[in-house]
């Protein structure tokens, strides 16, 4: 499939591993000019690298997304490369596990500002940009948990990601009719994130009806079309990829 994003350029967050890197390795495929962004940078070279392999173009940056000022001066630096940024894909984000009522102010806080700060002011930032130059596409990850409120272990995770489907119609408004926003809540992907003991696993994957958790490439293939041509009346949407477990 030709998603015509050639000569594209795009900044994924969290592109060091798992979902992002996927994102990334699919995005330059397409022939899109890449800025790896990842808090950890050694893990944003690796992605930058193996990419590069492939003949195709991607820089590496240390960006840790619940850092305003991080953001901009990474964003413009992104900006002065390539002159300008046509994609931006808001996907790092936390998961830690800690039961509800064992939550300290702490945690809470570092949730919500890598999850719904670094989104909320990573799309501040390219907002101004895409509106300068009439086109763009933000592209979040949401989450199932969003739908579910999540298990009891990870309740401000489901929050920030509930927040983050709010966030994508607040931007799909402002930057219409010229760049457009959308959501994507992924189900249970097989990542690191997901690194739980195997019972756990389990019981999980026997409530899906499609009897398995995702690929990280089946989510970066959302992305492709969202950023794409064919996405082009999509703005404020939430695409649910979850294998038949959360519908509605
Ligand atoms: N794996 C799943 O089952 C699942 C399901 C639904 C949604 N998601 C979402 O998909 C996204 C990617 O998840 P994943 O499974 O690949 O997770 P992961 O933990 O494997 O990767 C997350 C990446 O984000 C980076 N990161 C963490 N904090 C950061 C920060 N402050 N600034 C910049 N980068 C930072 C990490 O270094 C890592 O490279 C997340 O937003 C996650 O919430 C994952």
């Amino acid at each position: 499939m030709d998603y015509q994003l050639a000569n594209k350029t795009a900044l994924v967050t969290g592109g060091g591993r798992g979902i992002g890197r996927a994102i990334c390795k699919a995005l330059t495929n397409e022939g899109v000019r890449l800025a790896v962004c990842d808090i950890n940078l050694e893990s944003a070279r690796e992605t930058a690298e193996s990419v590069r392999k492939n003949g195709k173009e991607a820089f590496p940056f240390r960006l840790d997304v619940s850092r305003p000022v991080e953001i901009y001066d990474v964003v413009a630096q992104v900006r002065i490369r390539f002159g300008k940024i046509d994609i931006l894909v808001n996907n790092a984000g936390i998961c830690p596990r800690i039961p509800i009522d064992a939550i300290k102010e702490d945690d809470f806080d570092r949730i919500v500002g890598v999850n719904l700060k670094g989104t909320f002011f990573m799309s501040q930032a390219l907002a101004s940009i895409m509106k300068e130059q009439r086109s763009g596409s933000i592209i979040n990850i949401s989450s199932i948990g969003a739908r579910t409120g999540g298990v009891a272990a990870s309740s401000v995770y489901a929050a920030t990601k509930a927040g983050i489907i709010a966030l994508t119609k607040s931007y799909a408004r402002l930057l219409a009719p010229y760049a457009t926003a959308n959501a994507i809540a992924p189900g249970v992907v097989d990542t690191d994130m997901m690194k739980i003991p195997e019972e756990q696993v389990n019981s999980i994957v026997a409530q899906i009806p499609l009897g398995r958790m995702a690929l990280a490439e089946e989510i970066a293939s959302l992305v492709l079309f969202l950023a794409s041509p064919a996405a082009s009346y999509f703005t404020g949407a939430t695409l649910d990829v979850n294998g038949g477990c959360f519908m509605y």
